[in-house]
């Protein structure tokens, strides 16, 4: 969440793989007994090798012209995803909302906006995905709902109403005071005010989202009844957004403050007493038995800004019974190309005590793009390709966000009265909001880059679509586009990357980050190495203790391009922030 610099989810029973494979791929079974049981072991835990895929649906494709894209626009794009090699889709909020946090503040659970399309239009999407091989993951938002909703509406309108206590209302500290300092994510207090009853509603986020109460059982039964409406549907699991910010403390203590002003002129404060509380791991257990009781193993996914290993440790569940990738914002926010830095946070999260999957990213809808985190201004293509190494070729399982295939670049808005984003507004001008991160897909150099045949789309079309678009990196075998496409499929083909093990190597190195993929068993591994410096870098291989006796590696995949004589594993040479993926046996 939300951690730009700014700010920022058992044991299945063989009956229920049995369901999932047949539920999910239908497509013929392969027949030997072995290649039967390997079928269903990768239907069981699909997530563990699928690349994931962000979409922000307002910026990937308008199909009917009002500027804004939408479903249709999505599954007319499908094609472009199979061949890029997605195996999953996560579609940013598409609910009924009147849009003051773009989708993230939900009035209807079990609905389309009609901004977006219908539910005919989403069940289209579900199948025509479904027959690419490619799965849908809808994003669920627990925390709060609009205060359009109507459970809002009723939970206000007096304080005697049934729905009261599905919220957080409290009594003001007299004199016009809130009941105590905590603040909002978005800026100022995060209580609101509500002359009608005369108290204050507690909203995490902005005063438009006030937040649910989940200590109350029968909110915990509406929103887990939402999560089912859209597992009926066929989709394949969640990605649950800001999870850790389900309950705040009952005795309303002040969190402590810190020195120092943040970018809406708050006193800096630790949200020590609404994040991270002990119940949120009550409810990701009840929302895993919700996604366990439906076959093809749906996936919950957790956007949780978790400090430590130790915390994201905890998503997983102790018995493998929460989260099953939660997101490691840990490895996405190094901010820096820094080799032990990546070293030490891969390292950690893949000996996690739980034994869980990681699940690393670089980009998404709340934070500036990782050209812009990671590229010296130089070296900015090889960078990017470089950065989609490091993210597919490492044993997590990869989340793409739209755009970064084709290099895209933050683009922020210029001007307050062009922003979008209410941060942005409320923040301007040391917050310029998330805007920069959102803009349109670029398809191809066409007007609106293809996006849109409006005369003007919800967010500019950013200069750099001349150049960086998937038209014309789809003809250049040297374009990011080309590596991405390159990589992924090596993913898909080699077993070691898609499920050996990874083995760290030469761990001092300052500056070149390298490790093995490799399955248990004789056969050959698969050697990365990244230079994340600016200078080409010799390094030295003692592969022997791995059962390596080759003295050189087999090239798959450099760039930029390298001659055989830079293989030798005594005598390894990787040029400026290049990348290297072969061979070894
Ligand atoms: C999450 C979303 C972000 C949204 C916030 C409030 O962090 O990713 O876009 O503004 O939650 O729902």
């Amino acid at each position: 969440m939300l951690n730009r610099v700014r700010f920022f989810f058992s044991t299945v029973i063989l009956g229920l793989c049995l369901a999932a494979s047949t539920a999910w791929a239908q497509q013929p079974l392969p027949q030997s007994p072995q290649a039967h049981q390997a079928h269903q072991q990768a239907q069981h835990r699909w997530w563990k090798h699928a690349v994931i895929y962000e979409i922000y649906p307002r910026s990937f494709q308008d199909s009917n012209g009002d500027g804004v894209g939408d479903i249709n626009g999505i599954t007319s794009r499908l094609d472009y995803l199979r061949d890029l090699g997605i195996d999953a889709i996560w579609i940013s909020p598409m609910y009924p909302s009147p849009l003051v946090d773009f989708g993230y503040d939900i009035s209807d659970y079990t609905a389309i906006d009609p901004l977006y399309g219908t539910l005919a239009d989403f069940d289209r999407l579900v199948s025509k995905a479904k027959a690419r091989n490619i799965r849908v993951i809808m994003d669920f938002v627990p925390n709060h709902t609009s205060d359009q909703h109507p459970w809002f509406a009723e939970s206000r309108s007096s304080r005697t109403n049934p729905k009261r206590d599905w919220y957080i209302w409290r009594d003001g500290n007299g004199m016009g005071q809130p009941p105590n300092n905590w603040q909002s994510w978005f800026g100022h207090s995060a209580w609101k005010f509500d002359p009608k009853t005369n108290q204050y509603y507690y909203h995490h986020f902005y005063t438009e989202q006030p937040d649910l109460n989940w200590r109350n059982p029968q909110v915990r039964k509406a929103m887990y009844d939402a999560m089912r409406f859209w597992l009926d549907r066929g989709v394949a699991g969640f990605r649950i957004d800001a999870v850790s910010r389900l309950f705040e403390d009952p005795n309303l203590h002040d969190d402590p403050i810190l020195p120092g002003k943040n970018a809406y002129g708050d006193p800096n404060i630790v949200h020590k007493y609404t994040d991270n509380l002990p119940e949120v791991h009550e409810v990701l257990r009840e929302m895993r038995k919700v996604a366990n009781a439906y076959p093809g193993n749906p996936v919950l996914i957790s956007e949780a800004d978790e400090p430590n290993i130790a915390e994201l440790t905890k998503m997983y569940g102790v018995k493998d019974d929460e989260i099953q990738l939660p997101m490691d914002f840990q490895v996405a926010d190094v901010n820096k190309l820094s080799a032990p830095d990546f070293r030490r946070l891969l390292n950690e999260i893949d000996r996690n005590a739980a034994g869980g999957q990681p699940h690393y990213f670089f980009s998404n809808h709340d934070q500036p793009r990782q050209r812009d985190r990671y590229g010296d201004g130089m070296h900015n293509d090889q960078i990017a390709k470089l950065m989609a190494a490091l993210l597919l070729t490492t044993r997590a399982t990869p989340l793409m966000y739209y755009g970064e295939e084709i290099g895209m670049r933050t683009t922020e808005p210029a001007r307050k009265e062009d922003v979008q984003d209410p941060i942005g507004k409320i923040g301007w001008p040391e917050e310029k909001g998330r805007d920069g991160e959102r803009t349109p897909m670029q398809w191809d150099a066409s007007t609106n880059a293809g996006f849109s045949i409006a005369q003007r789309p919800w967010l500019p079309v950013p200069p750099s679509t001349a150049t960086y678009n998937v038209a014309a990196e789809s003809q250049d075998p040297d374009s990011i586009l080309s590596f991405y496409k390159r990589v992924l499929a090596l993913r898909r083909s080699e077993p070691a990357l898609r499920d050996g093990r990874y083995l760290p190597l030469n761990q001092e190195d300052p500056f070149v980050l390298a490790f093995l993929r490799k399955k248990a068993g004789k056969g050959d591994a698969i050697l990365v190495v990244l230079n994340m410096s600016a200078e080409a870098r010799t390094v030295k291989f003692d592969l022997a203790a791995h059962g390596f006796k080759q003295s050189s590696a087999k090239t798959l995949i450099a760039a930029p391009e390298i001659g055989p004589e830079s293989t030798q594993l005594t005598h390894f040479t990787v040029p400026a922030f290049g990348v290297f993926i072969g061979s070894v046996h």
